[in-house]
C-alpha cells in the first residue's frame, strides 16, 4: 500500500518532469485568477533537473509575471559562487525565462547573516499571506540530504519546528559553512510542500521517514508535515528503492 503523497518514477528526469507538470499547473491556476503564486525552492544539486525540465521544455508556454520566487535555505557566500542556491537556479532556470526581476526574492548570501536574516524575514513577510500569525508560502519546494535534513534544518535543529520566527541563522554540520533557512514553522506553515528526491544514497533516509516513522530528532525532514495536509514526496524509483511500497507504482 503506497503512503499518501508519495509519487514514485522510474528515472529522474521523469520525475522532475512530472513535478515540473504539478507546479506549471498552478502557475497556470495563479494566472487565470490574477492573483500571485509564492513558491520557495531548494538548494542541492537534485532541483537542477527540474529547473531543466521548466526551462527547456515550457519555456515559452509559461507566463511567470504571476509567479515569486524565494528560496527555501541558501548559503552564505556570493550569487555568482558556485555553492549559490539562488545561483544554480539562475544558471538553469531563471536566466532562460521571461520573469520580472522583482519576482526573485534571493536570498543575499554575501550580505552579513544577522542583518540578510532580518531583511529576507522583512521581504518573505511583505509578499505572503498570514496563517497562525506566519507567512504561507503557496509551494515549498524541498530536498532531502542523506543525514535527514532538508532545507538547512540539520539534525538537533529541531527547534526550528517550534519557533515564531521566520528565518534563522545556521551553519553545515560538517563543513561549517554559514546558511539561513525557513524554520519547520514556515515549511509546515505552507500551503503545499513537494519533497523532490532521487538516489540510492537518500533510499535509508526515505525508508526511515516514509516507512518506519525513525526517531524523529534524527530525521528533521520527518518533521515536515503542513497543517494543510498536502505533502507530497516525488520520488525516482533508486530513492524508493528501499520502501516496501516500491511496487505499487
Ligand atoms: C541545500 C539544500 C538541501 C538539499 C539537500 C539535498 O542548500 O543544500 O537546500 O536541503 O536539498 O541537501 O541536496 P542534493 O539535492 O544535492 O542531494
Amino acid at each position: 500500500m503506497i503512503k499518501k503523497g508519495v509519487k514514485i518514477f522510474q528515472t529522474p528526469f521523469e520525475t522532475a518532469e512530472a513535478l515540473a507538470m504539478e507546479l506549471l499547473r498552478r502557475v497556470e491556476e495563479s494566472n487565470k485568477k490574477g492573483r500571485h503564486l509564492t513558491i520557495a525552492l531548494s538548494g542541492g544539486k537534485t532541483p537542477t533537473l527540474l529547473f531543466t525540465v521548466l526551462a527547456d521544455h515550457f519555456a515559452g508556454e509559461v507566463k511567470w509575471n504571476n509567479t515569486h520566487f524565494f528560496w527555501a535555505d541558501e548559503r552564505m557566500v556570493d550569487p555568482d559562487h558556485p555553492e549559490s542556491n539562488f545561483g544554480m537556479a539562475f544558471r538553469t532556470f531563471l536566466i532562460k525565462v521571461v520573469i520580472p526581476a522583482e519576482n526573485i526574492h534571493r536570498i543575499m548570501g554575501e550580505n552579513d547573516v544577522d542583518y540578510e536574516v532580518a531583511r529576507y524575514s522583512a521581504e518573505v513577510g511583505r509578499y505572503t499571506e498570514k496563517q497562525n500569525g506566519l507567512p504561507v508560502f503557496d509551494i515549498i519546494l524541498l530536498g532531502l540530504g542523506n543525514d535527514g535534513h532538508t532545507a538547512s534544518i540539520f539534525p538537533g535543529n529541531e527547534q526550528l519546528f517550534k519557533t515564531g520566527k521566520i528565518c534563522a541563522r545556521v551553519v553545515h554540520p560538517v563543513s561549517g559553512q554559514k546558511r539561513i533557512t525557513l524554520t519547520g514553522s514556515i515549511l509546515n506553515n505552507a500551503s503545499e510542500v513537494f519533497f523532490l528526491i532521487s538516489g540510492k544514497d537518500k533510499a535509508h533516509v526515505v525508508k526511515a521517514i516514509l516507512e518506519e516513522n525513525s526517531r524523529r530528532e534524527f530525521f528533521p525532514a520527518s518533521l515536515v508535515n503542513p497543517a494543510s495536509g498536502k505533502l507530497f514526496w516525488f520520488l525516482d524509483m533508486e530513492a524508493a528503492s528501499e520502501c516496501s511500497f516500491k511496487n505499487a507504482l
